[in-house]
């Protein structure tokens, strides 16, 4: 049942960023350990996500169930959940819409009833679904057909489509899932970064509670990343309401690293009530590369807005207008600044400008003083 799942975007781990095909029950487990013990799952982290690999390359022979691959997952995939769930958390799993995921393990086409029933019987919460393998039939209905076996399972399972943004997904996807990719495969590199973030921006306004954009998972401490560009990725994620699904290894993570994913007053814009995707509203500047990108908040005369340098070597002044934010030119706002946890001091009328960093953003709430209503 799809129902009151992924009222606002899901947040916790997945496997594939850090460890591709190299995923086990041990890292899964540490994994979770890490995540209560880091405060991560406090803070709203909760899906510990298996990606491709977890399977035996044959279905069982009496039962054609699904397994789990007997030298990386020994105990078994409801042994894990039992794991996870005793921690306070949900488990994801993963699977696909063809014969054969991308790195081999046997896909749930034709499966579909057998393989929904199987992961609800192992507790089983979030199911990704890959594009792999697919013999070229229809994407839709091949995503609708393991969407309506989930709606029978006894369980709410919550359903990410990994179409990779063919047929653009957000028109239709709402109907099938909890979330659809918008996107190809996400790297860590800044230029990944910044394409994803474009691609996902054109879909904001189909984002709602229950289905989101899924601009693929974060690949903050990852190592490619600089600390400016991995606090622009994880603010845009924020504000575009993407699913916060860290890729890293959370057992062993710097204090940079988690910070940025910490930062709570950025995890509750994403997590906000008001569940609109924030988008990119002006461009300007050299190569029309310095942005603002805003949203509005749940609460009353709140908007968050991102201040975001493109240009490579240079910092620049990047400058809003409350036009651009459909603000009346005489508001007044005072504006707290979400990565120094300060008010600026003041108030500002009309118009705001901030120095920004090259590969850097400037993350605020503006709050209108003034308002008649
Ligand atoms: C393609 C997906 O887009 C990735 O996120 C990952 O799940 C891999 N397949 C796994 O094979």
């Amino acid at each position: 049942s799809l129902a009151l799942l992924g009222r606002t975007p899901p947040m916790g781990w997945n496997s594939w960023n850090q460890y591709s095909c190299n995923v086990t029950e041990d890292i899964v487990k540490k994994t979770a350990d890490a995540l209560v013990s880091t405060g991560l799952q406090k803070l709203g982290y909760t899906y510990v996500n298996i990606d491709d690999c977890w399977a035996e390359p044959e279905r069982n022979h009496t039962t054609g169930m699904l397994q789990a691959r007997t030298s990386t997952f020994p105990s078994g995939i409801k042994a894990l959940a039992d794991y996870v769930h005793s921690k306070g958390m949900k488990l994801g799993i993963y699977s696909d819409a063809g014969t054969n995921t991308c790195e081999g393990q046997p896909g749930s086409l034709f499966h579909e009833a057998l393989d929904a029933a199987t992961f609800a019987s192992w507790e089983v919460d979030y199911l990704k679904y890959d594009n792999c393998h697919n013999l070229s039939l229809p994407l839709k209905l091949r995503y609708k057909k393991m969407s309506m076996a989930l709606r029978h399972v006894q369980r709410p399972i919550f359903f990410s489509l990994c179409e990779w943004g063919l047929e653009e997904p957000a028109t239709w996807a709402p109907l099938l899932g909890n979330s659809w990719r918008t996107t190809a495969d996400i790297n860590d590199t800044w230029s990944s970064i910044c394409y994803n973030a474009d691609h996902n921006d054109k879909w904001a306004h189909f984002a709602k509670p229950g289905g989101w954009n899924d601009p693929d998972m974060l690949e903050i401490g990852n190592g490619a990343l600089t600390e400016d560009e991995s606090i622009a990725h994880f603010s845009l994620w924020a504000l575009m309401k993407a699913p916060l699904l860290v890729g890293n290894d959370v057992t062993h993570m710097d204090n940079r690293t988690l910070a940025i994913l910490g930062n709570k007053e950025v995890i509750e814009v994403n997590q906000d009530a008001l569940a609109v995707q924030g988008k990119k509203v002006r461009k300007s500047g050299p190569n029309n590369k310095l942005e603002v990108w805003a949203g509005p908040l749940a609460k009353r005369d709140k908007w968050v807005i991102l201040l975001f340098n493109r240009i490579d070597h240079e910092s620049h002044m990047v400058k809003v207008d409350w036009h651009d934010l459909g603000l009346s030119n005489n508001a007044t706002c005072t504006i707290r600044d979400l990565w120094e946890h300060k008010d600026l001091p003041g108030t500002w009328t009309g118009s705001f400008e901030a120095h920004v960093k090259p590969h850097a953003v400037k993350m605020y709430i503006f709050t209108e003083i003034n308002s008649i209503k």
